[in-house]
């Protein structure tokens, strides 16, 4: 059976610009790079460069939307300066997007600070909340009129738990005070943010939707012989890691959408109440490249869930790196059955982006793992569409779902 969308919805696959752009050499993430010796981002898919080219190709695989990050290193390249030549880059990428129709979905940040910001403490300093206020809005200026979709921070639990608590993230740290306390700044930031936004919006007639991406997994008990105690952390899971900000945030008001990333499931064995990450093969779903649990049912789950906050939802992750071909059309035809199936059981589901539309520069496993509808050779830079992109291609044009 075959479901028809609103016209409305939004088609498009999401990047972010260190993982793309090359050479964000303000960035933190660059020095750590560097500092811990990993493969380094480079040119990455020199993105920056050829932004243009990235978005034709969007629009020829019949994409209406683009999610992508600003790299605030670019733009504030010290504390209080900002360079009007990387401002006028933005303005021209957006309004690239704009003239080739596709709906832009703007991420203020997307894991990487300027490296000034984290040599003065960076997220652990409350003083340093400022700066980077400084930077929405000036970014909000930037486009008065233009922009109507945010996302403030992407994904700041898996960015507080990379970053502050497993340390392999800059800054490094591996302490659940200081997580505590940088996320405790990470939210008021998304607060004022979040205000922010909306007051200049509203100046300019702008329904403006504000959000942050959240990275949700189903958390499920490893069935070895301690059954009971591993589904009993993986509650605890759940309930910590999937819903918690998402209902402070609404309780505060200040959740315009759910801006959803899904990609699998992960089974959890009993340490401490809140588990951990069960490592055993065991398990029945397929391993992606990366050995991730693939569990496309999974999407519809979460989706259901997500119903009770009543707010719309927008997949603003959900994609695959794979070894073969054809399991990235088994992984995007699987989850959309799951999207289709949410539609129809009332979720108000307003659109969907892949991850990526490029193959980029996957953090600190560097390039090995792609994830892009287009295929990048990061020698000649060349873009080659990936035979699933067709297909997707096909089902953003017919706006249809089967499931
Ligand atoms: C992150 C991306 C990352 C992707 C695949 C997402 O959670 O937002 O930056 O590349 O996962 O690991």
């Amino acid at each position: 059976m075959r479901i028809r969308l609103p016209s409305s919805f939004l088609w498009g696959a999401a990047l972010s610009s260190y993982q793309c752009e090359g050479e964000n050499s303000n960035s933190d993430w660059y020095a750590w790079e560097k500092e811990k010796n990993l493969q380094q981002s480079g040119r990455a898919c020199d993105h920056y460069r050829l932004f243009d080219r990235d978005f034709k190709e969007a629009r020829n695989l019949n994409l209406n939307s683009l999610r992508f990050s600003i790299e605030w290193a670019r733009v504030n390249p010290s504390p209080g300066v900002f360079s009007d030549s990387e401002l006028e880059h933005y303005r021209l990428v957006v309004d690239a997007l704009l003239k080739r129709g596709l709906h832009p979905l703007i991420t203020l940040h997307h894991f990487t600070n300027p490296l000034w910001f984290n040599q003065t403490q960076g997220w652990l300093n409350p003083k340093n909340i400022d700066y980077f206020l400084a930077y929405l809005k000036k970014i909000v200026d930037l486009f008065r009129g233009k922009i109507d979709l945010w996302v403030v921070f992407n994904e700041p639990l898996v960015y507080i738990y990379n970053s502050f608590i497993r340390g392999i993230w800059p800054p490094g740290e591996k302490s659940f005070k200081s997580a505590k306390k940088a996320l405790d700044n990470i939210i008021i930031a998304y607060l004022l943010g979040y205000q922010e936004i909306k007051k200049a919006n509203k100046k300019d007639f702008i329904n403006s939707q504000v959000s942050f991406s959240k990275h949700v997994r189903i958390f499920s008990g490893c069935p070895d012989f301690n059954l009971f105690l591993n589904s009993l952390s993986a509650f605890c899971r759940n309930q910590q890691f999937n819903f918690w900000l998402i209902d402070k945030l609404q309780k505060k008001k200040s959740l315009d959408f759910i801006a959803l990333n899904y990609y699998c499931k992960e089974y959890v064995s009993f340490k401490g109440l809140l588990g951990t990450e069960c490592k055993h093969k065991i398990h029945k779903e397929r391993r992606n490249q990366l050995g991730w649990d693939i569990y496309p049912e999974g999407l519809f789950e979460v989706l259901l869930d997500l119903k009770r906050f009543e707010l719309p939802i927008i997949i603003t992750e959900n994609g695959t790196a794979e070894s073969e071909d054809n399991f990235y059309q088994e992984y995007l035809l699987k989850h959309l059955k799951s999207v289709g199936k949410a539609f129809l059981s009332g979720v108000d589901i307003k659109g969907y982006f892949w991850w990526s539309l490029l193959d980029n520069f996957e953090w600190e496993k560097g390039f090995k793992h792609r994830f892009g509808l287009l295929a990048v050779d990061f020698e000649t830079m060349d873009r080659k569409v990936r035979p699933f992109a067709k297909v997707y291609a096909e089902i953003c044009k017919s706006n249809e779902i089967e499931i």
